[in-house]
């Protein structure tokens, strides 16, 4: 893929690997056979933006996105009702649709719950919004409480993501909802899939200074380096804050954009010491301990001495780093020797 160097900042770009062509593949044919179904996988394994990438580009599909939370309750899903719906009066009973001014006759509204298994149990230890949810995808339908009528769910289909039940503040959802519905599994992009995507965004980013395009592999590689030792070295059993996702290298990118965009010209010796300004700031100040600190100073030089060859990386990367002029609100990280 080739990207336009603002796209970097866009959080809605998916850059295309074997595995997002995978989980396109497997989502899109349970859609469109309008099944329910749900992903799983650890917090910023791309959740999230996959379901939402497929679903943006099927138009016949009308997407509300709820994000639940431990104290969500089955109105919620009411309030969806009444914002997409219309119920109609047939022969054949009460039908709620979404609505036919609106959308078109055949638009289906997908109810994408986010964060799935939230919700707080209730004293009989059940996740009423998941009871009502199972209810209305076994039964097709639900009774309406102010004059006890059946109302038959028609063209509505839900959509779930979730963190692993084994993390914290996660319920495990019941079996009688989970045979409903398939899941997939979704993990973290191997290493080769973080080069591909990073070395998208990182050939964007270094169009706004084209002098510098031949170090994108050397970026991108070094990234990608620096990224996987902290992810191992430092485990969620040490702190709850030590959790490492593809997030941290988009927002490393990201950061770096902000600071290169408005610059006129730039060295591949302000670039590094950037690179390495963002870096700290992304995976050092996160971290406790002193010795953890020094060992993060330690790794991103020597990650920089791999990848950034012919460069006296010693003096670019000299601490302290600062940048921010409060005051101008530009970022100046002139590099002097
Ligand atoms: N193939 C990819 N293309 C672009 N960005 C990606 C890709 N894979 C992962 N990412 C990054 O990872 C992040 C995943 O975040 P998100 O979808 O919110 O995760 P989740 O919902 O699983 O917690 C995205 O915001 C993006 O920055
Ligand atoms: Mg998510």
């Amino acid at each position: 893929m080739d990207l336009e160097s603002h796209k970097v900042i866009a959080s809605d770009v998916v850059v295309t690997t074997t595995d997002t062509i995978r989980h396109t593949e497997v989502i899109t044919s349970w859609l469109t056979s309008h099944k329910p179904l749900i992903l799983c996988g650890p917090p910023g394994s791309g959740k999230t933006m996959t379901l939402s990438a497929v679903i943006d580009n099927h138009p016949e599909f009308i997407l509300a996105t709820l994000n639940f939370s431990s104290g969500t309750s089955p109105d919620i899903l009411y309030k969806v009702f009444a914002q997409y719906c219309e119920i109609i009066d047939s022969p054949d009973g009460l039908i709620m649709q979404p609505t036919r001014q609106s959308y078109s006759e055949d638009k289906w509204l997908i109810i994408f719950c986010d964060e799935i298994n939230l919700p707080a149990v209730d004293k009989y230890n059940t996740q009423r919004i998941i009871m009502f949810m199972r209810q209305l995808i076994e039964q097709g339908g639900f009774w309406r409480n102010t004059d006890n009528k059946w109302i038959r769910l028609r063209r509505i289909q839900f959509v779930g993501a979730c963190n692993p039940p084994t993390d914290s503040g996660r319920v495990s959802l019941s079996h009688r909802f989970m045979r409903h519905t398939p899941l997939l599994m979704v993990d973290y992009p191997a290493e080769n899939s973080l080069k591909q995507i990073y070395r998208c965004f990182n050939n964007a980013l270094l169009k706004l200074h084209p002098n510098l395009k031949s170090h994108v592999d050397s970026l991108t590689n070094s990234m990608v380096e620096f990224y996987i030792l902290n992810q191992q070295k430092f485990t969620v059993d040490i702190a709850p804050q030590y959790i490492y996702s593809p997030r941290e290298l988009s927002r490393w990118i990201r950061g770096m954009y902000e600071a290169m965009e408005p610059l006129e010209v730039m060295t591949i010796e302000e670039l590094i010491r950037l690179w390495g300004h963002e870096g700290l700031r992304l995976f050092q100040d996160r971290l406790i301990s002193n010795i953890e600190k020094n060992w993060c100073d330690i790794k991103l030089n020597e990650v920089a001495c791999k990848y950034f060859t012919n460069i006296d990386i010693e003096q670019v990367l000299l601490r302290p780093i600062l940048y921010s002029n409060w005051l101008s609100k530009v970022y100046c990280f002139k590099y002097s020797v």
